[in-house]
C-alpha cells in the first residue's frame, strides 16, 4: 500500500535494527486518513470472506480494526490485556507471550459477542513474532467460530510470525512488509 509506505519513510523512526518507531501515525498520535484508507484496503483484500466480526487487540489494533469494520458493515471487537471491572464472568481467556516486552499477558474477549457461526477477521497494527495473532486466533477457535483471516498493517518480515501464521494455515494479508531496519534504515519486501 504505496501510502503506508511513505508514511513509514516520511515518519517512521528506526529504534534499533528490531523496532520501527510509527507513533506519530499508528501508536500514539493516530491519522485518521490513513487509517481509513487501511480499512479500504482490508476491505478489498477480504471482502469476498462473508466476515461477520472483526477482532483486535487493545490498543493500537483499535484503529485500524475500526476502520475496517465500517467499511465491512460489521461489528468490531477488541480483547482486553487488563482485567475489566464489569468483564468477569463468561469470558474467553488466551495467554500472549510478548518477546518485546519479555511478559506473558492474558488477553479476554467477553463470550458473549463471539459464536461458533462467526466468520472472523483479525486485525492488527504490527506482525513480530504473531503471539497477539495466534492468541486471538486461539480465542476465536475456542468457541467454534472460523478465522476468515489476518490483517496486519506493518509485518515486520524478518520476524518469524507471518512464516508461522502461514505455516499454521491463516490467510496474512499486510499491508506493508518490512524486510530490514538494519544500519537505521527502511527497507520493504519487493
Ligand atoms: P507479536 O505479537 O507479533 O509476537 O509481537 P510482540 O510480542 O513482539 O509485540 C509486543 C508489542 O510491541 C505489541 O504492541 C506490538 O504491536 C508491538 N511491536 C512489535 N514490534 C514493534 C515495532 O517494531 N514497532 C512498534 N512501534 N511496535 C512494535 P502492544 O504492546 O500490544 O502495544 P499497543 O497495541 O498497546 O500499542
Amino acid at each position: 500500500m504505496k501510502l503506508l509506505k511513505d508514511k513509514v519513510m516520511a515518519e517512521g523512526i528506526v529504534l534499533s535494527d528490531q523496532v520501527l518507531k510509527v507513533d506519530s501515525f499508528l501508536n500514539h498520535q493516530m491519522d485518521p486518513v490513513l487509517m481509513k484508507e487501511v480499512g479500504a484496503e482490508f476491505t478489498r483484500r477480504f471482502g469476498d470472506e462473508r466476515i461477520t466480526k472483526v477482532l483486535t487487540i487493545e490498543s493500537s489494533g483499535i484503529a485500524p480494526a475500526i476502520m475496517t469494520s465500517l467499511e465491512l458493515g460489521v461489528p468490531m471487537i477488541f480483547a482486553r490485556k487488563h482485567k475489566s471491572l464489569t468483564l468477569r464472568d463468561n469470558i474467553l481467556v488466551e495467554k500472549v507471550y510478548s518477546f518485546t516486552k519479555k511478559e506473558s499477558n492474558e488477553i479476554t474477549v467477553s463470550k458473549k459477542f463471539l459464536s461458533s457461526e462467526d466468520r472472523v477477521l483479525i486485525i492488527d497494527d504490527f506482525l513480530a513474532n504473531g503471539e497477539a495473532a495466534f492468541g486471538l486466533a486461539r480465542i476465536v477457535e475456542q468457541v467454534g467460530a472460523s478465522v476468515a483471516g489476518i490483517g496486519i498493517v506493518i509485518e515486520k518480515s524478518f520476524q518469524p510470525g507471518a512464516g508461522l501464521l502461514n505455516k499454521a494455515g491463516y490467510r496474512v494479508e499486510s499491508l506493508v512488509r518490512i524486510a530490514s531496519l538494519e544500519n537505521g534504515a527502511v527497507s520493504f519486501v519487493d
